[in-house]
């Protein structure tokens, strides 16, 4: 039976304490759920985090990473000092960091490789602007953003990476991609990764959707053929909302 890759990241929220009793709650409702699962509170609230999801069957995961192992690159975090935390995986490629600070093909390529030299996994987040999509550039940015994120990446690590799929226009509006829909954009994907790595390591590949997942449309959308899990913004803040959503079978 399929085990879904279900993921919350919680971006620019919660205070260490706020983050501690939301992770606390979650690792306890969690604990029969049988999907793969993972958190990623902000970079300041990952050690207070870790505490509380070690031993758990929750992942921790972090928003972003540095480029570099270390050095002066002021304002950035080190994919060493994550593992220090006990960072399992970590998402790169968000539309919030393409779009808002200009991270761009060669620079989230440069990242994936590092996070998967010292074993993290990568979720490598793609998704078309509603401009894009309304131009008909839809796979031609989804093409270009896996095969330069991807670049590089030995089939043998590949292994170590989730796509997410997460169309900019989704994100945050409560407009939600319709299962058929993104289905299609899931086998776009997987497509892509059967020409760059051979069809076996395609269909291995997790994609998540991303974009206004919430209780009431997860099932819908993870009943798709090729939808492997979801990657949770907002309805991930509350375990009234992340629960379900978790245990949505
Ligand atoms: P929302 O679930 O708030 O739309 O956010 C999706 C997202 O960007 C997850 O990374």
């Amino acid at each position: 039976m399929k085990r879904y890759f279900i993921a919350g990241n919680w971006k620019m929220h919660k205070t260490v304490a706020e983050a501690v009793s939301l992770a606390s709650e979650l690792r306890d409702r969690l604990s029969d759920c049988r999907e793969k699962l993972m958190i990623a509170p902000p970079f300041t609230a990952l050690q207070a985090v870790s505490e509380v999801t070690r031993g758990s069957n929750i992942l921790l995961g972090a928003q972003n990473m540095g480029p570099e192992e270390s050095g002066a690159h002021t304002g950035e975090v080190s994919v060493l000092m994550l593992k220090d935390l006990g960072v399992s995986v970590v998402i790169l490629g968000h539309s919030e960091r393409r779009h808002t600070y200009g991270e761009h093909d060669a620079l989230i390529n440069a990242k994936v490789r590092l996070a998967l030299k010292h074993g993290l996994e990568v979720i490598l987040c793609v998704g078309e602007t509603l401009e894009e999509r309304e131009h008909g550039a839809l796979e031609t940015v989804i093409r270009r953003q896996l095969v330069e994120g991807l670049r590089g990446v030995e089939p043998s690590a590949l292994l170590g990476v989730t796509v997410a799929y997460e169309p900019v226009w989704a994100i945050g509006t409560g407009k939600t991609a319709t299962p058929e829909d993104a289905d299609t954009v899931h086998a776009f994907c997987r497509k892509v990764v059967a020409e760059l790595y051979g069809q076996e390591a395609a269909l291995r590949m997790p994609i998540q959707y991303g974009g206004s997942v919430k209780p009431e449309n997860v099932a819908a959308l993870m009943a798709k053929q090729n939808i492997d899990g979801a990657l949770v913004g907002g309805a991930s803040l509350k375990a009234e909302s992340f629960v379900p959503i978790a245990k949505f079978r």
